[in-house]
């Protein structure tokens, strides 16, 4: 079953910058937001929801520049805002999104009686009154609304019609039906899609959209069920990152439907070859990584190990492979850039890789290419995605890495230099641990006066061979901020300067989200007493107090 327009095309709504940044940890800086944005709308998406715009004044400031600088492009996608079934909150969404040339209004309301009763406190037909008034409401601010009935999986069907119904006769556009909590089972939701949309009275007026979660590992097999059934758009994100167990990711449904689905007739709108730059700049920018065995954009998804299997694959590729990795872009080690490699050179190669950057953010990644060509002999696809993810968001005013000296021991405790450079000037401070990244650390956390404790340290190798690239992903709490937690990433041919890195992407991110003192107040301001990371107290006399000799002058070679 399916709407009388119907040729099998199936809308990519992706939901990363929404509903994938309520991953806990997962937060994104509003120039994040904006890159992430335009390689999002590059690899093709019918529908961008930008963000929560009464969530904060910074998401609703988000969701109107992505509306003005992505949403305002010629082959742009629809720019959403997401709003509660409250007229202010439509008010909101209705604002931010009017700068874009396809704006729409994604409200949504519970509708199981779990959610009815303890949530919301009102009754059904409350509830069916508030759809339509708040639908009619949107529609005199969107020409394009969706209505989401939230956690419809657990709902009455036979009452999810009649608001439905309801929300169709205020004129809504699009109905979502989401699996909010992820219980559903393929079956079941398919047949709640197919129910819905032959019971549902005005059904075929309106597109019908799945949005599944993955709190049991389901979320694709269900989305695919609901398109089976007839949707016509799914809601998706990049990597799967959400709420929990996070959403449908967007690789495994597009690629599943491109592998599958076409000889029944769908198919997307989504450029392959973008999948797995999309994917790893997702992961760079929120510090979520990808795990290798993840489907489609996993780094081992196209490596064979056993020794039967590349017997297969040398004489037949088809032996083991489904679909082959460069129809998503799986990056390949090549040799393309040297450190004679001039700046056109370099913006033709991002751009081949489906990199999109305005002028003062290739200027600085070309800044940082050049450095690291000077102790990198060749810099490949990998070493390059790697580069221009790393700090791309930095402002001037943030934190940044001057210099570093440690000094490694075994038996005693290393010891690290350190010097920053904020709007204030520089600072150095010194630090000691058990290692040289808890000795950085301290150090740096003296200098800029926040206390955090680290909850994850993640280190890989950006490629191989000595000279390998190191790329270090921190997440991080700190009590300036209980509730949430943050993260950085940083890369470098020198494994502790890319912890320090990371480590100073995170502490910008909390300045950043400090409302009591500015961050530039925040960042002159040197602690009376000195902040410390949590580890295990110092035992023995501290060497750093012993070591004050000067840095040396070429202390600061290398750090971009
Ligand atoms: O999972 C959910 O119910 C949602 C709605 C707001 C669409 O994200
Ligand atoms: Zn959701």
């Amino acid at each position: 079953m399916s709407t009388p327009r119907d040729d099998g095309y199936v809308r990519i709504f992706d939901t990363t910058l929404r509903d994938g940044e309520q991953s806990p940890g997962a937060s994104l800086t509003s120039e994040e937001k904006l890159l992430l944005a335009h390689q999002i709308a590059a690899l093709g998406v019918d529908v961008l929801e930008a963000g929560f715009p009464a969530a904060s004044p910074d998401d609703r400031a988000a969701v109107a520049r992505i509306a003005r600088e992505v949403g305002s492009q010629s082959d742009a996608p629809i720019i959403a805002g997401l709003a509660r079934a409250c007229r202010g909150d439509i008010e909101r969404a209705g604002e931010a999104v009017t700068p874009a040339r396809r704006g729409r209004i994604h409200t949504f309301l519970a509708t199981s009686d779990l959610h009815l009763e303890h949530k919301l406190g009102i009754s059904r037909a409350e509830a069916i009154d508030r759809t339509a008034a708040m639908v009619a409401y949107a529609r005199q601010h969107a020409d394009d609304v969706e209505f989401s009935p939230e956690d419809a999986g657990r709902s009455d069907p036979e009452f999810l019609c009649q608001v439905l119904a309801a929300a169709i006769e205020a004129g809504a556009t699009t109905l979502n039906i989401p699996d909010t909590v992820g219980y559903t089972l393929p079956d079941e939701y398919g047949d709640l899609i197919a129910r819905l949309m032959r019971r549902t009275v005005g059904a075929r007026q309106v597109i019908w959209s799945v949005h599944c979660h993955d709190d049991l590992g389901l979320a694709t097999a269900n989305s695919l069920a609901g398109v089976r059934a007839g949707a016509r758009q799914i809601e998706v994100t990049v990597n799967g990152i959400g709420e929990r167990a996070g959403n449908a990711s967007l690789e495994e449904v597009v690629m599943a439907i491109a592998t599958r689905l076409g000889p029944h007739g769908l198919r997307t709108g989504i450029d392959h070859k973008r999948l797995c730059h999309t994917s790893r700049a997702v992961a760079d920018f929120t510090g979520m990584p990808v795990p290798p065995n993840k489907a489609v954009v996993g780094c081992n998804a196209f490596a064979h190990e056993a020794g039967i299997h590349q017997d297969g694959m040398l004489k037949d590729q088809r032996t083991y492979e489904i679909m082959r990795p460069e129809t998503v872009g799986a990056a390949r080690t090549r040799l393309v850039l040297g450190k004679h490699s001039g700046r056109h050179a370099f913006r033709v190669r991002i751009e081949a890789l489906g990199i999109k950057l305005d002028e003062h953010h290739v200027a600085d990644a070309f800044t940082r290419f050049k450095a690291l060509a000077e102790r990198k002999k060749v810099i490949t696809d990998a070493d390059l995605m790697a580069l221009v993810h790393e700090n791309v968001s930095a402002p001037p005013e943030q934190w940044r890495l001057v210099g570093l000296r440690v000094a490694c021991a075994r038996s005693a405790l290393s010891t690290a230099n350190v010097r920053l450079r904020g709007p204030g000037g520089e600072r150095e401070g010194a630090g000691a641990g058990h290692g040289s990244i808890e000795a950085v650390f301290e150090a740096i956390g003296k200098i800029t006066g926040i206390t955090t404790s680290l909850n994850d340290f993640r280190l890989e190798s950006v490629t191989g061979g000595a000279d390998a690239l190191g790329a270090v992903s921190v997440q991080v709490s700190t009590p300036e901020a209980p509730t949430r937690t943050f993260h950085g990433y940083g890369i470098d041919t020198d494994i502790v300067v890319a912890g320090a890195l990371a480590y100073l992407a995170a502490i910008n991110r909390i300045l950043d989200s400090l409302p009591a003192a500015t961050p530039e107040n925040r960042r002159q301001a040197i602690p009376a007493s000195p902040a410390k990371t949590t580890h295990a107290p110092f035992e023995g006399p501290c060497p750093i107090e012993a070591n004050d000799e000067p840095f040396p002058a070429d202390y600061t070679a290398g750090i971009p």
